[in-house]
């Protein structure tokens, strides 16, 4: 498929997708959501990319919401369909199995707060803005905003932010827990990339396999989710790479671990 409102770039196992409308602060339309929708099934299946990082074009915004001109013309019958379209998208992005970190550029409202908010973890320039304004367009969160905030930055917060539409700077983002670094703009991308460089050079499966416990384990009852993590502790036992890493902690050596 041909991208017209996205770019992938592969580079050494990290794919960096944008955004690419920045006339339009990359607002996400239709087209858009459709063009995520089938990169991030891609990457998802793609065995040479191991983590990605997803940012906005241009200097001003990562992504400024859901595109208004389409919402405005919704009819009843199209906004639930609209919602669950925009769900998907960041369901997918969510249950990525390789690691997705937002580098949030600029703006991130609505639904682009809600799309950093469906990556594994956000980083952000000093310049980002972020925030849910959807009430003062008479509509509330769609695309999983009202569910996944909380759970990042609690409950109290997350209400304050959606029925007020507050917007945070980075450094606000920060001190809650929104953005876990903030680096000035020109570094962004870079200081973003060496975060996720240093993921990708411990053991693989292990990596997988703290995603998804966390991921999906965190969304179980504690009972539940600890058994899905002990699951996992016993299936690593089997990998080399848990023979090489404590070998190589014994043997006083960088490890090479091989992800099998
Ligand atoms: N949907 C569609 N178009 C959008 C958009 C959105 N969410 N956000 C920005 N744009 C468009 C503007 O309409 C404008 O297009 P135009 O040049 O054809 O008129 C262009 O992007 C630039 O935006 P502009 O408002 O001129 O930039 P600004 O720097 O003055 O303000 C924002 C930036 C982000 C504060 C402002 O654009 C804004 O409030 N956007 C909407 C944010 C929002 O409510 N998002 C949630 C949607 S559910």
């Amino acid at each position: 498929m041909a991208y017209e409102n996205i770019r992938r770039e592969d580079r050494n196992g990290i794919t960096f997708v944008t955004v690419t409308r920045p006339d339009k602060l990359n607002a996400l339309n239709d087209a858009t959501i459709g063009e995520l929708q089938h990169c991030f099934e891609a990457l998802a299946a793609d065995d040479a990319v191991h983590a990605v990082i997803l940012t906005g074009s241009g200097e001003k915004a990562f992504v400024a919401g859901a595109d208004i001109g389409e919402l405005a013309r919704q009819t009843p019958l199209q906004a639930r369909p609209l919602a669950l379209r925009g769900q998907k998208l960041m369901n997918t992005v969510e249950s990525c199995p390789k690691p997705v970190i937002a580098a949030v550029n600029g703006y991130a409202f609505g639904g682009g707060c809600e799309l950093a908010l469906a990556c594994h973890f956000r980083t952000a320039s000093e310049n980002a803005v972020m925030g849910l304004p959807e009430v003062t367009l008479g509509i509330i969160p769609g695309y999983g905003g009202t569910q996944r905030l909380p759970r990042i930055v609690g409950k109290g917060r997350a209400m304050e932010l959606i029925l007020t539409a507050g917007r945070v700077d980075a450094k606000e983002a920060h001190r809650i827990g929104l953005v876990n670094k903030v680096f000035p703009q020109a570094e962004l991308l870079a200081q973003t990339e060496a975060l996720v460089r240093k993921i990708l050079g411990h053991a693989p499966v292990a990596v997988r396999f703290a995603l998804d416990a966390i991921n999906h384990g965190g969304e179980m009852p504690l009972h539940d989710g600890l058994n899905y993590e002990a699951t996992f502790f016993g299936l690593l036992a089997a990998t080399d790479d848990l023979k090489e890493g404590m070998s190589a902690f014994l043997q006083k050596r960088p490890a090479q671990f091989t992800g099998k």
